[in-house]
């Protein structure tokens, strides 16, 4: 597979406080990739950072081979790269559908409607609810109403931060079902997360993040055995 999103050297944080440094990390095409990492340990930061929301103060990012490193959130965006940032961030009065159209705002109508229809495909219980104002369903279905609206730009590459934050075991299965699916269909997904034995049960590739560094990488199964994770993250 080839290279989808890369950082080299990337380095971040707030004013002289640098709180990541020195991450090397990949994305291929068409993979499910995981950063994992205790509170504090700089993933929001890292998110931040590639969205453009924070700039970079060493280091680059490239996507699809092309620099992004001084290129605006929306000049990003429309690159390919999206953000769903921690929190849900919905339109609450909106409803599902216009929620979810406000994604796909550069497209023309046409593409609009037929990107809405392979979203409500992968989302089922979103089409069954289009006409539900947003604030209204519960957190499980606002947090897939916030990917969903992310999809509707068809991005290259999606970031999560913590989409899972809050939801019960069960919707978290679901919505990692529905990335691994989103992967699938050709945009690579990178999602930083806690839930550390379900992401890494279900990515391919993963990343833990301590203290604003990479500490370890390897495939879910890999890292899963490792002492480090064992210890540390899943208490065995
Ligand atoms: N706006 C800010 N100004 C100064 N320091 C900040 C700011 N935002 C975050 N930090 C600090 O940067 C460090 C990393 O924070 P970050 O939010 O990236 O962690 P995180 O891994 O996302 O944690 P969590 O799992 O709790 O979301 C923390 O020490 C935090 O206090
Ligand atoms: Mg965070």
């Amino acid at each position: 597979m080839s290279i989808l999103l890369e950082t080299r050297g990337l380095a971040a944080g707030y004013g002289a406080l640098q709180i990541i440094k020195n991450i090397d990390i990949r994305v291929e095409h068409g993979s499910f990739t995981v950063v994992v990492g205790p509170n504090g340990a700089g993933k929001t930061t890292l998110m931040s950072a590639l969205a453009g929301v924070l700039p970079v103060a060493a280091g680059e990012i490239r996507l699809d081979g092309q620099v992004l490193n001084t290129l605006s959130v929306s000049q990003r965006v429309k690159s390919g790269l999206v953000l769903v940032p921690e929190g849900r961030h919905l339109f609450g009065q909106m409803t599902v559908q216009e929620n979810l159209e406000l994604g796909g705002y550069l497209m023309t109508a046409a593409q609009r409607r037929q990107t809405m229809d392979e979203v409500c495909a992968l989302f089922p219980r979103l089409a069954e609810r289009r006409d539900q104002a947003a604030g209204s369903m519960s957190g499980g279905e606002q947090q897939m109403v916030a990917v969903g609206r992310a999809l509707m730009g068809r991005p290259r590459c999606i970031l999560l931060d913590e989409p899972a934050l809050g939801l019960a075991p069960r919707m978290v299965a679901t919505l990692f079902r529905i990335l691994r699916q989103v992967a699938q269909n050709g945009t690579g997904v990178l999602l930083v997360e806690q839930n550390v034995r379900q992401a890494l049960s279900i990515c391919d590739h993963a990343y833990i993040l301590e203290q604003g560094l990479v500490v370890a990488e390897g495939s879910g199964p890999e890292l899963l055995q490792g002492e480090r994770i064992r210890k540390s993250y899943l208490g065995l």
